[in-house]
């Protein structure tokens, strides 16, 4: 796309952890989006020529002193502009209104009224389901604007100035839990906007082989590190493809993986893909440097170093390699703070394959899942022609059960988690409601609770369940697990792993909670 002809949107990137999801919603109607951060100036913008503006969320307030830098003649563009939560405050600002810091902070679903269908809400019902993650809100409207949706509290959920095209939600219609959210997107882009259809996605798996080819060049070796999961094996399927078997794929057992699963994953990527893959047993140096590690970004820098080092080993062992290939998503890098014009966004956990490289790396790195979302992920290794069943897989963060065990991470402990959890999940396929769930683990919690077996006093840990829904990774919620299923995992896991006597459920969202417990 010609950067001179736009006509599409520009995305201000505030620092919300949904900015790349707004530019992917944009893109599924075909219209061409990009990102640019805050501070782009308003001449900037004008060259670039787009039909509407958009003005992400963030995790700021618009009177703190770290708030993000921005051109404030950008209001003056003679174009569409709609401010999503922190982008509504903005413009609240901007225009003459007041926000306060609410006391009531509204995470995760809620209800609006919508009442006025002329533009945004156009063809929508009366009240809608739509995902809100703020703390502030509107207490003074701007003069000429009106309010043309409220939440359930009373809160203000979209304004507007007709006779600026000035347009704000405070809700997020970019996240799949949004109800309407396509619906209020396309309106913008369509009826406010008035865009013509000027995108088709590219040919992602034909432009990343020949990208893998012009990289790596005519003689370069690359080392796939698969873990077994979709992502690493979808680079493994790409690598394969595009330079033959100059791609070398290794899994090293961290001894933090599940039960069986460093077995399970050689044989399935032998059988499935014909990857030339090798599998090294590296649990002790980890288990080893973890001890007694309690701080959860602690254990994920350790287990982001080491693996980085063992596979320099393992690299050498080898002979010749010059990259190192990860399957890396988005949501890795944006929830470690992001890359490029998206930098603004807070840093939650520092995934272990983007936050904890060593700056003397000697291996170059390759990540060419980097701009997608696991969903993408998976229709791509479909096109690839991996089997549903590795496909299906839930996702599983690289630093394994470390991230699931609370506290220090003891042999013992690794064992007492991977069988409840090995029952758990198997409990879930044999119901048939595995596919329906995007993830689902159980944590170990070194709390002792007192329970009573047969005529014993038991005083033993305890262990949570999580199952969530999610399109993404990025916004989460948790899977009604029939109370029948829920009884049948409790009963087996309390009867048949020593060490637990107490099983709970995990009720939490994404936001507020984060999928992962650490
Ligand atoms: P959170 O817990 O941040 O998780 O809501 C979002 C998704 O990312 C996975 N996750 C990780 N993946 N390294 C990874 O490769 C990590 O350190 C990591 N932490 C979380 C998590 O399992 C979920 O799918």
């Amino acid at each position: 796309m010609d950067p001179q002809h736009n006509q599409g949107i520009v995305i201000l990137d505030f620092g919300s952890q949904y900015t790349r999801l707004i530019a992917r919603r944009i893109r599924e109607q075909n219209i061409f989006s990009e990102i640019l951060p805050s501070n782009t100036s308003s001449t900037e913008i004008r060259r670039l020529n787009p039909k509407a503006l958009i003005l992400s969320g963030g995790p700021s307030s618009v009177y703190s002193e770290s708030a993000p830098m921005y051109d404030e003649s950008i209001f003056d563009l003679d174009i569409p502009i709609l401010g999503i939560c922190y982008g509504l405050h903005l413009l609240v600002q901007h225009y003459g209104g007041k926000i306060e810091t609410s006391n009531i902070r509204e995470y995760g679903f809620d209800e609006i009224i919508i009442n006025d269908k002329s533009d945004l809400f156009n063809g929508l019902p009366d009240t809608t389901e739509v995902w809100m993650s703020h703390a502030d809100k509107v207490s003074e409207l701007p003069k000429n604007w009106e309010i043309t949706a409220e939440s359930s509290n009373g809160i203000v959920a979209s304004l507007v100035s007709k006779s600026d095209r000035r347009y704000a939600t405070q809700f997020h219609p970019e996240v799949i839990h949004t109800e309407k959210g396509k619906e209020i997107l396309s309106n913008f882009l369509f009826k406010i906007a008035k865009c013509n259809l000027n995108w088709t996605p590219r040919n992602f798996i034909g432009d990343k082989i020949t990208e893998i080819q012009q990289v790596v060049g005519q003689s370069g070796k690359v080392l796939t590190a698969v873990s077994g999961g979709v992502d690493s094996s979808v680079v493994a399927a790409l690598l394969n493809k595009a330079i033959g078997n100059r791609a070398i794929s290794v899994i090293i057992d961290h001894g933090l993986m599940r039960k069986n699963e460093a077995q399970d994953c050689v044989k399935s990527l032998k059988e499935h893909l014909g990857v030339n893959v090798q599998l090294f047993d590296e649990s002790k140096v980890f288990l080893k440097r973890l001890k007694g590690i309690k701080n959860p970004e602690k254990k994920r820098k350790i287990i982001g170093e080491q693996f980085i080092w063992s596979f320099e080993k393992i690299a050498k062992s080898i002979g010749q390699v010059d990259y190192l290939a990860q399957g890396t998503l988005y949501t890795d890098v944006i929830e470690s703070g992001g890359i490029g014009s998206t930098k603004q966004a807070k840093v939650i956990k520092s995934h272990h394959n983007v936050g904890g490289l060593p700056q003397n790396m000697e291996l170059k790195l390759i990540e060419p899942l980097k701009e997608l979302f696991k969903d993408e992920v998976r229709s791509i290794g479909r096109e690839l022609g991996l089997p549903d069943k590795l496909l299906n897989r839930h996702p599983f963060p690289g630093p394994g059960l470390a991230v699931r065990i609370l506290g220090s991470i003891t042999q013992e402990r690794l064992d007492i988690l991977r069988e409840a959890d090995d029952i758990y999940i198997s409990i879930l396929q044999e119901e048939g409601i595995y596919d329906e769930i995007w993830q689902a683990f159980s944590v170990l919690i070194p709390v002792k609770t007192v329970g009573v077996m047969g005529d014993n006093r038991t005083y033993e840990n305890l262990i949570a369940l999580r199952a969530v829904t999610s399109l993404d990774g990025m916004t989460a919620d948790w899977y009604r697990i029939p109370d029948k299923i829920l009884s049948k995992i409790s009963n087996k896991i309390v009867n048949s792993v020593s060490g637990i006597n107490r099983v709970v459920y995990d009720i939490t969202s994404k936001p507020p909670g984060t999928i992962e417990w650490e």
